[in-house]
């Protein structure tokens, strides 16, 4: 499947189908996990797979149920240890192993939390030095969606989208980056577009500075997620954005790289985090 294929396919799955997943497909989706995990940053996040009956009774039934969730027995838990962008590396690489989730059939819902402590923390065995920012429920989506999750869909605004001039910007943010002047980037900017944010605040903004070809990535932090301390989700929803738009450019051979730029513009509403720059 193409990487925008499964970007468009992929939604929050809130209700779990009964049907255990394949073994091939497991399989397929463990070795995917059990390799090595790099962030365009270099941290190196690890994932585990807990299974439901890995807590008590007691704790099972209320994780299963986590929130909106329905029927989870299987949970995506990716750990990293802090450092300078950890949550963008940690987005990056585990929205990476959710598109590939999408691509086997499976449903993923990212949920972000406090997870520091707790049953999931004791379940993998965390260390004093690791953080634990979110968990995904992982199973075969079911045929109807649950009226919670409709509604929790609906409260959210979960299919709605952000237009191209709220969040893409040619040279300076007065300026909106239009899809014609987007051009060989105008999939992959799309693909950003679509993709999921805690509490669906597409919190991304991103300024192309057309001379240098460079595209410069920064977050509009809203003010609830700023008291969130070292587990900023909002960083773990750039991090999501920078993988949608590395995956389509790789599929489509355009090359480049990310780095810090310290001659990045300034703009007083927004933190910037990072940009992508296009190979000469
Ligand atoms: C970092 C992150 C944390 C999230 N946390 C939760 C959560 O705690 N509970 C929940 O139901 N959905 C959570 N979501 C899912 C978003 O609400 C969802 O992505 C958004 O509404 C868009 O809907 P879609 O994913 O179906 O496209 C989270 C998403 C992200 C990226």
């Amino acid at each position: 499947m193409i990487v925008t294929e499964i970007i468009k396919k992929r939604f929050s799955c809130r209700t779990y189908s009964e049907k255990s997943i394949e073994d091939k497909v497991l399989q397929e989706f463990v070795t995917i996990l059990n390799s090595v995990h790099k962030g365009p940053f270099g941290n190196q996040p690890k994932f585990r797979l807990i299974h439901i009956t890995s807590f008590t009774p007691q704790e099972g039934e209320k994780l299963g149920t986590y929130g909106v969730i329905k029927n989870a027995r299987l949970f995506l838990v990716g750990i990293i240890k802090d450092g300078p962008l950890a949550m963008e590396d940690y987005g990056y690489c585990k929205e990476e192993i959710i598109l590939k989730a999408t691509a086997l059939g499976l449903g993923t819902c990212w949920l972000g939390g406090t997870f520091q402590s707790g049953s999931f923390a004791r379940a993998v065995d965390l260390q004093k030095d690791e953080l634990l920012p979110t968990i995904t429920p992982i199973g075969y989506p079911a045929q109807r969606k649950s009226l919670t999750e409709k509604m929790m869909r609906g409260f959210a605004g979960s299919d709605k989208r952000k237009k191209w001039a709220e969040i893409f910007f040619a040279d300076d943010f007065a300026t909106p980056l239009t899809q014609t002047h987007a051009g060989i980037y105008e999939e992959a900017l799309e693909n950003i577009r679509l993709a999921p944010s805690a509490s669906n605040k597409q919190p991304w903004r991103i300024l192309y500075d057309a001379k240098h070809n460079i595209f410069h990535f920064f977050i509009m932090r809203s003010f609830s997620y700023k008291l969130m301390g070292i587990v900023s989700l909002q960083d773990v929803d750039l991090g999501i954005v920078m993988s949608h738009f590395s995956l389509t450019l790789q599929e489509q051979g355009i090359k480049g790289k990310w780095l810090v730029d310290p001659n990045a513009p300034k703009e007083k509403t927004l933190d910037y985090i990072a940009s992508w720059q296009a190979e000469k």
